[in-house]
């Protein structure tokens, strides 16, 4: 049973809850595509940055488990809007329409003002900086079909790892599962905050300020800030956290190697050939954990 009604972070599912998004994952995965669950309900998608993956792969589950979804993508609160509603608001008025809604959105106190106003479950699609826990257990999910086990693995994850939700909640999922080790690779100024690194007793930790791949059974590349002018990282800096196929080869070879996706320029398009790429395998199965995780939220587990 999972502690909370809505899905904001890793920790409302907890160690037995993970597993149970990811054992039913599996369920769905292997069944043939007519045998998937009835849900029959209304999903709300509320994506107020840009997304694929997300927006598509939620819609596609929900109409995979009969049911529908309504997309709502105008951007709320923007610059010169005409008719500017608070995110509350409009959460407020759409989940009167809905069983569950996906919930988008960069300002966190806008998250959290609509969440309390919430009648129905929510779904964290991304929220700021902080969170993004279903991308955290699609990435849980692509870990355990290609080492059968979470536990004691070695785990690199390289990028923006201040400023990345999907790193932050993969690392705040993995603390469920001790890995062997722990190598948090990020240019200056942009490492995880360590003051979040909880629940990793037994597991090495490693800080660096540069791409270090020899060694890893996992390597997640979280990317860099994609941004303009001020924002954005030298392309010198770019170039020293790149997976460039020379580097990948460095990997063992049965290494996996995962991206969240939109790939920006953090992977050379020559490693997709490797076997260790992982990427859009686990973009694909990202499916089934997204049927599985609505099912949990909108279905009858709570
Ligand atoms: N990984 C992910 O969240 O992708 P989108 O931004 O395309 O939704």
């Amino acid at each position: 049973m999972a502690k909370s009604y809505h899905l904001l972070s890793v920790d409302d599912l907890g160690h037995s809850g993970i597993l149970g998004v990811l054992d039913r994952a599996e369920e769905l995965r292997l069944q043939p595509p007519q045998d998937m669950p009835f849900l029959g309900k209304v999903l709300g998608l509320l994506i107020f940055q840009p997304s694929t993956r997300t927006r598509v792969g939620f819609h596609a589950a929900m109409v995979r488990l009969g049911g529908a979804a309504i997309e709502v993508t105008e951007t709320k609160l923007q610059q010169g809007m005409g008719r500017a509603e608070s995110l509350a608001d409009t959460v407020r008025s759409i989940s009167s329409y809905c069983d569950g809604l996906v919930l988008r959105h960069s300002l966190l106190d806008e998250f959290r003002a609509a969440i309390a106003v919430s009648d129905i479950p929510v779904i964290n699609g991304g929220s700021g900086w902080e969170q993004h826990p279903t991308q955290a257990l699609i990435d849980l999910y692509a870990i355990r079909r290609h080492f059968a086990r979470l536990e004691g693995l070695r785990i690199g994850i390289v990028g923006d790892l201040e400023g990345s939700r999907a790193a932050r909640s993969l690392i705040q999922a993995l603390g469920y599962f001790t890995p062997r080790e722990l190598r948090l690779m990020s240019p200056e100024g942009r490492g995880f905050p360590l003051a979040l690194l909880g629940g990793f007793g037994g597991t090495i930790i490693e800080v660096l300020q540069e791409l270090t791949v020899e060694g890893l059974d996992v390597l997640y590349m979280a990317g860099l800030p994609e941004g303009l002018g001020e924002a954005r990282l030298e392309e010198t800096v770019r170039e020293r956290f790149r997976l460039t196929r020379r580097r990948a080869e460095r990997l063992p070879p049965e290494a996996l190697v995962l991206n969240p996706l939109p790939r920006i320029d953090e992977i050379e398009p020559e490693v997709d050939e490797l076997s260790i790429a992982g990427y859009f395998q686990q973009s694909k199965e990202g499916l089934f954990v997204r049927c599985s995780v609505l099912e949990r939220v909108l279905g009858t587990s709570y």
